[in-house]
């Protein structure tokens, strides 16, 4: 018995010895574990024994089997990986398309936006979108009582350990920005005039949700202050860029409105005669003003000696004005269907 199976150990031993391949080894391995293998053939060969050396040879085979799996598993560690046939790379074969993203019509128009600003001589600024009301308002000449300091209106957030301590923040609540407008107050905080600024960015509104209103939307503000600025220059400037943005045949109206840090102010209304459908109509475009004095005194700057305009408009609205999008959930509904439609490069 001991000898049958050191013979069959030694003859898979030299069989493994010469095997130089892994089709060679493949081979060996199903003569012994194929299904018409030695091994079966042993197991079914027990049932031949009378019942008390069964079990006696049924270990004997076990530990042959293992000894066996173990040897022809070395052997194939120790030969060469099998490569595939032939040439590995077919250089006729067409490549295969690569899925492309693309920039978000948002950022796109934004980004338009700003390149029209930056040859006026503009440059880009940005501020927190969590906010101190401070910024928001205060610093805004926006009075205690106005309507949009209202939690109705504006997000207030409850835990006012988020942002570091400022002197200004004292006495402030944190908000989430409704505006763009703070952003203002803190680039003439840091910089001395003259100032040249546009501020890309997102704002959040308590509102109900529907084609036209969101409450998280994204605002273009802008800043100038010089020397000897004029209600000229802030109309030379936005009908430029709004010419750029909308159309050279794009006719403007300035309305004058009221806003708290600006005096006086004013909604600039756009009407484009080609392109409008129903025969035409006013559309709001930006608010716009001469910055108040003590919006300037407050941030530092002598009001006397500088002068300011500024204005603030909706990236979305303009975008749905200019590709024709009637509903605003789509710019946030990630459907690839209208994302492609929009993918026009930068
Ligand atoms: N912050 C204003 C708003 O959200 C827009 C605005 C109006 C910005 C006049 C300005 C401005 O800078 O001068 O409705």
């Amino acid at each position: 018995m001991e000898k049958e199976w050191q013979e069959r150990e030694n003859e898979l031993r030299a069989a493994l010895a010469t095997a130089e391949t892994q089709t060679a080894l493949e081979e060996i391995r199903i003569r012994y574990f194929g299904r018409k293998g030695a091994l079966p053939r042993l197991l079914a060969s027990l049932s031949t024994l009378p019942p008390e050396r069964r079990r006696e040879a049924g270990r004997a085979i076990h530990s042959f089997q293992e000894w066996a799996e173990a040897a022809i598993e070395e052997r194939r560690a120790a030969l060469a990986p099998v490569l595939p046939q032939g040439p590995s790379l077919d250089m006729s074969l067409p490549g295969r398309p690569v899925a492309e993203g693309s920039i978000h019509p948002i950022s796109r128009m934004s980004r338009r936006i700003v390149e029209v600003f930056r040859r006026l001589g503009f440059s880009l600024a940005d501020g927190p979108e969590v906010e101190t009301e401070f910024y928001n308002f205060d610093a805004l000449n926006t009075p205690a009582d106005h309507p949009a300091r209202n939690e109705q209106d504006t997000f207030f957030l409850k835990d006012s350990r988020l942002l570091p301590a400022t002197p200004s923040r004292q006495g402030g609540r944190l908000l989430l920005r409704s505006q763009t407008s703070p952003v203002q107050i803190r680039v003439m905080e840091k910089r001395r005039p003259p100032i040249r600024i546009v501020a890309p960015g997102r704002c959040y509104r308590r509102d109900e949700i529907d084609a036209t209103h969101s409450i998280a939307f994204f605002q273009v503000e802008g800043l100038v202050v010089e020397e000897d600025l004029s209600i000229r220059d802030l109309k030379g400037t936005l009908e430029l860029v709004f010419r750029e943005l909308l159309g050279r045949d794009i006719r403007f109206r300035f309305r004058p409105h009221y806003f708290p840090f600006t005096e006086p102010s004013f909604e600039i209304d756009g009407f484009r005669p080609s392109r409008s459908k129903a025969g035409g109509e006013w559309l709001e475009l930006c608010g716009c003003g001469m910055v108040h004095p003590k919006v300037l005194s407050g941030a530092g700057i002598d009001p006397d000696r500088y002068s300011g305009f500024a204005f603030g408009f909706g990236i979305e609205r303009l975008l749905m004005i200019v590709e024709e999008i009637p509903d605003l959930r789509l710019f946030t509904e990630n459907d690839v269907r209208f994302l492609r439609n929009q993918s026009s490069p930068v």
